[in-house]
């Protein structure tokens, strides 16, 4: 057994519950989504975007969003959070209880438009406004802050760093608590992704930085791989390779759970997961909505007879 230094943790933080559920075409019961979480949160996962609190005009999926964060709460060791677009979707995720928000809004004009039917500069203002009313009516809540298209647009094609890099000025200086930098269409690679990952750590004064990768052409986990040589210790991540934002271009799903789990965990990073544990869960979940492209090397081809995991000893 090796000995671990604190520098070696690195923390997953499930979204197939949003990313994922936004773009199937099975509406799950709470039941099975509470199950979901429980059984990720048994398998060493401490933190899961658990539920979106958008109109559910826009995503039925997310009818149940109250309830859903009500009952994730109750899961011991487990923080869950969930997605706001707006001053009303933070006002609703704490209404319910919820002590971390993750605000969305893109780096891309186009996409944040289309996603969010407002401009960038007014996403923006809407974060100011969740940070000004957060001050007196819920102060223990975290708001975290999510870039997405951070690395490209597949509405606009080229998104430049500095354009992401003074978006993420901006609201650090509105006071985010935490910042996720995301490439919602799989647009990245390894190169951009350790120069601006390094840019953002910079900038972010030990606030902590996340990154949320989609596979869609297959330099998930590379880019993963690259964003921890920049010092990024926490990555957003799918069970089955879920996902995607239903108002971007062929948009796909994350990198996979369990294969960001194995990745960092062979490279010897310490998650706490157990990646059979969550190799199990993901084919009981396969069960439950049919027809969807679940993705993921590892729960195919199992685990090498060298896997040397370390999870749930910490
Ligand atoms: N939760 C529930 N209802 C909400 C809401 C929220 N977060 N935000 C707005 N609404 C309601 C309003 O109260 C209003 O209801 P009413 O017609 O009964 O008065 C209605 O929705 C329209 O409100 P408005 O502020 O005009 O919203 P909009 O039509 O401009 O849409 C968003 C803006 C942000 C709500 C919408 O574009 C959205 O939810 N986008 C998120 C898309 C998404 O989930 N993308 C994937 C994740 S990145
Ligand atoms: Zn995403």
């Amino acid at each position: 057994m090796t000995a671990r230094e604190e520098g070696d943790r690195v923390t997953v933080r499930e979204v197939g519950l949003r990313d994922g559920l936004q773009m199937v075409r099975t509406i799950l019961t709470p039941a099975r989504k509470i199950e979901w979480c429980a059984r990720e949160a048994a398998a060493g996962v401490r933190e899961i975007e658990v539920t979106s609190f958008v109109p559910p005009s826009i995503v039925p999926q997310f009818g149940d969003s109250a309830e859903v964060a009500r009952a994730a709460l109750r899961i011991d060791g487990l923080h869950a959070s969930a997605l706001v677009p707006n001053l009303k979707g933070a006002q609703r995720a704490a209404e319910a209880g919820l002590r971390k928000i993750d605000f969305v809004l893109s780096a891309s004009d186009a996409h944040n438009r289309k996603n969010v039917r407002r401009a960038t500069t007014e996403s923006i203002e809407e974060f100011g406004r969740i940070v000004e009313w957060r001050k007196e009516a819920a102060p223990e809540l975290a708001v975290g802050a999510g870039i997405a298209t951070a690395f490209g647009c597949a509405i606009s094609g080229e998104v430049r760093a500095g354009r992401v890099l003074g978006v993420l000025d901006q609201l650090l200086t509105l006071g985010a608590d935490e910042i996720t930098i995301a490439d919602t269409v799989g647009y990245a690679n390894p190169a951009q992704v350790r120069a601006l990952m390094r840019e953002v750590i910079d900038r972010v004064e030990g606030r902590p930085v996340t990154c949320h990768f989609h596979d869609t052409r297959g330099l998930g986990l590379a880019n993963v791989d690259a964003a921890t040589q920049a010092g990024v210790r926490t990555f957003d991540a799918s069970l089955g390779g879920l996902g995607g934002c239903p108002f971007a271009p062929n948009a796909t799903g994350n990198i996979d759970t369990e294969d960001c789990v194995y990745l960092l965990e062979s490279m010897g990073f310490h998650t706490g997961i157990d990646v059979r544990a969550l190799i199990e869960l993901r084919r009981e979940i396969e069960t439950w909505l049919p027809g969807e492209p679940f993705a993921g090397a590892i729960s195919r081809a199992g685990l090498p007879q060298t896997y040397d995991t370390r999870a749930g000893l910490a």
